[in-house]
């Protein structure tokens, strides 16, 4: 496994490796502090691919004024180890500024898909996400690249670039990764105390609630999905919930009537925080007609 630090040196390793190799190159962009989801990732990518590349940056175009940029969690020694483990064949570790050398004067803006959830939470996000990864798809030019479905809204966002600017890679939707009594992995986990760890339970079984609810019955609307779901996260004390939505999924967009989905797959999207954490976790569903 190679590490390298800039632009130039990344592109020339690609070049070189496709130069004497008729293989797919995977792509796993990260923020680092890698858990066993992103490992998960990373080992799809080695399935499905030549040469593995995982980038390695937190970026700060995507965190707005106030939240957790500064304090997001860091640890490149493990981070170097897991990659390692995975087989990673190159890792991309880039600082700031050899990102965004001068002031970013171009944006990439998705709209539609970033209308709600933590788009309408988190003004700003997406474009941040949209610009870093579309940078990143440029520089490494990826055959596939590998995405967590923790970040189903983020998935809907890089889908549609994809697909709006002609981008040649496949972008490769991977399951949540748990831990064993249901929490969604996240490198912010981290932040949480053992109470709020506790208490934070409440996310994934409000969402297999959804999951019986929604199988056992065939007319129901958003609302009676919502309140069900709302209902047992406010059983936590520390819990305040940023949003919790039902709607269509990858289009995003509002259902009355859950039956009456075009598309038949529905999301249940959540995020709450706990103290100064903010947590998303999510269920898509098919829906029976
Ligand atoms: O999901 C993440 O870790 C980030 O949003 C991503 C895709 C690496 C862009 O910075």
């Amino acid at each position: 496994m190679e590490v390298v630090h800039t632009i130039t040196e990344l592109r020339t390793r690609i070049r070189e490796y496709r130069r004497i190799n008729d293989q797919s190159v995977g792509f796993v962009p990260t923020m680092g502090y890698l858990h066993e989801g992103h490992a998960s990732l990373l080992r799809k990518a080695r399935e499905q691919s030549g040469l593995v590349v995982l980038s390695i940056f937190v970026n700060p175009l995507q965190f707005g004024p106030g939240e957790d940029f500064e304090r997001y969690p860091r640890n490149t020694e493990r981070d170097l180890e897991l990659a390692e483990a995975s087989g990673v064949d190159l890792v991309f570790m880039p600082d700031v500024k050899e990102m965004y050398p001068s002031a970013n004067r171009t944006i990439v803006s998705v709209e539609g898909v970033t209308a709600r959830l933590c788009g309408a939470s988190r003004p700003g996000h997406f474009d941040g996400v949209a610009t870093v990864v579309s940078k990143l798809f440029h520089i490494v030019q990826p055959d596939q690249a590998f995405f967590g479905l923790k970040d189903a809204q983020q998935i809907a966002v890089i889908e549609q670039m994809v697909f709006d600017l002609n981008l040649d890679v496949e972008i490769v939707p991977c399951p949540i990764l748990r831990e064993a009594d249901g929490l969604a992995m996240s490198s912010r986990n981290v932040y949480l105390s053992k109470e709020e760890r506790e208490q934070a339970l409440v996310l994934s079984q409000s969402l297999m609630q959804a999951k019986a609810f929604v199988e056992s019955n065939r007319l129901f609307t958003s609302e009676q999905l919502i309140s069900k779901v709302s209902r047992h996260i406010e059983t936590a004390p520390l819990a305040v919930i940023d949003y919790v939505e039902v709607l269509s999924y990858p289009s995003l967009e509002p259902l009355e009537a859950v039956s009456s989905s075009d598309d038949d797959t529905i999301i249940i999207a959540l995020a709450v925080k706990f103290g100064k954490t903010r947590l998303i976790d999510n269920l898509i569903l098919q829906v029976r007609k």
